[in-house]
């Protein structure tokens, strides 16, 4: 049962990653403005970041006996910067938090390896959440 929740929270953060990756992608494009050239720099640069992340989850619930199944959020981002960054800081606290909560899960299940990641993935959540913070008007 715990392994089942486990496994479901992973596969969760999985799509939350995917679905960052997308939207910052495409952020990262669309973005135009000599003003907002550093944030646009910012998107493209945390893609690398979140594929990390995905690619960890993926290989753990692989290693756990679980199966990665993608179901990401498609939906268009903001076309305006303010309500991007407003968007995604919201987003990345959310990360925060469900890190923090599989990290307890995999305190539980005894897995040092998982816990310590999911702290680390919450940590680099957080600087995410300080650089969009720093972006705001
Ligand atoms: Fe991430
Ligand atoms: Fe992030």
């Amino acid at each position: 049962m715990a392994h089942d929740a486990l496994l479901e929270g992973l596969n969760e953060a999985l799509n939350r990653e995917i679905s960052t990756v997308l939207r910052y992608m495409l952020q990262g494009s669309i973005i135009r403005g000599r003003q907002n050239q550093s944030l646009r720099a910012m998107y493209r640069a945390e893609v690398t970041d979140e594929i990390g992340h995905a690619q960890y989850l993926a290989d753990k619930i692989v290693m756990l006996g679980g199966v990665p199944v993608l179901h990401p959020d498609l939906s268009p981002p903001p076309a305006d910067v303010e309500r991007m960054i407003d968007n995604d800081l919201a987003k990345e606290d959310l990360d925060v938090a469900h890190y923090k909560k599989l990290a307890e899960l995999a305190d539980r299940a005894g897995d040092i390896e998982l816990k310590m990641k999911m702290e680390e993935q919450a940590a680099d959540e957080s600087h995410h959440a300080d650089e969009l913070r720093r972006m705001k008007a």
